[in-house]
């Protein structure tokens, strides 16, 4: 072969080869565009009994786990949803969304569960909607030498987000953080509400801390002080980390005792919230 035909060649391969690179180079963003029209809805219960009722109604379900977290992956009328068992708390539901955003991208997250009332006009098998969601352990004590004691009601709200500097010393952080709940999952919320035959639904203040409080002047002082219409100990944690990576979140809550007015403890509580979570995604999905 001539230089010339030897150069030929190597010039019309090289063509090829960068031809079939920039092919390839398409392939993924279709795919792309085609998983964002499917990004799964993500229902996020902590307790065996709070997520395995909705795993049962999925269909084509595949299991995950990933530490302790285990994620039931199938469809609600032919979309994906997965319904993750995050374990109780503060930081597992906190790892568990990080874990979840990065592994699934998902379109939307519903965290969901049993909850205590704050408000004594809810009883047990009301539901709260998640219009905001507060972190109730987010608080700065008042300065007190040794022996002076101890007064939770002159502690103030502690907002962590308010900048990067110490929350302890800085007064922009002396207000109260709420997340508001995703619009667009409210009004599918909103929508399905004549489908909860147990209670009644109202949109509130759902307030969370690694805490259960059974002190009625203390649930009261966070009613008044932070408007809470109820409290747990998963939500702020997930809206948190949602809002970190902007993706929309609402947290339904289900009453499943009172100690305002006397609402005694109701585990069966925690399925019938999974029943109407369930009329929710349906309601979103088909409006999607
Ligand atoms: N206080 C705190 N958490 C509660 N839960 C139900 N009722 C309450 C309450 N009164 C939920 C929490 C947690 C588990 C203990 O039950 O979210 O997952």
């Amino acid at each position: 072969m001539s230089y010339l035909a030897r150069t030929l060649t190597f010039v019309l391969f090289s063509i090829f080869l960068l031809a079939g690179c920039s092919n390839n180079e398409s392939a993924p963003a279709e795919a792309s565009a085609e998983e964002e029209t499917q990004q799964p809805i993500l229902i996020q219960g902590p307790m065996p009994i709070e997520a395995e009722n909705f795993a049962e109604r999925l269909e084509n379900v595949e299991e995950e786990q990933s530490g302790t977290f285990v994620f039931y992956k199938g469809t609600v009328d032919d979309y994906p949803v997965i319904v993750m068992k995050t374990g109780k708390g503060m930081e597992n539901t906190a790892a568990a969304t990080a874990l979840a955003i990065e592994k699934f991208t998902p379109a939307a997250i519903i965290n969901q569960g049993t909850s205590g009332g704050h408000d004594p006009e809810l009883n047990v098998f009301d539901i709260v909607l998640g219009e905001r969601t507060v972190n109730l352990g987010s608080l700065k004590t008042g300065s007190r030498e040794e022996g002076e004691g101890i007064a939770p009601t002159e502690w103030i709200p502690m907002d962590l987000m308010a900048s990067e500097g110490s929350a302890g010393e800085d007064p922009d952080a002396e207000n109260i953080r709420y997340f508001e709940g995703d619009k667009g999952l409210l009004e599918a919320a909103k929508a399905v509400k004549e489908t909860h035959k147990e209670g009644k639904v109202v949109e509130g203040t759902i307030g969370s801390a690694d805490v259960w409080n059974n002190e009625v002047d203390r649930i009261q002082w966070f009613h008044e002080n932070f408007g809470s219409s109820v409290e747990e100990m998963e939500g702020a944690a997930g809206a948190q980390i949602a809002k970190a990576y902007d993706t929309p979140y609402l947290g339904i809550r289900i009453l499943s005792n009172n100690k305002t007015n006397g609402g005694e403890y109701n585990p069966e509580t925690a399925a019938s919230n999974q029943d109407y979570v369930y009329e929710v995604v349906k309601e979103y999905i088909q409006n999607k």
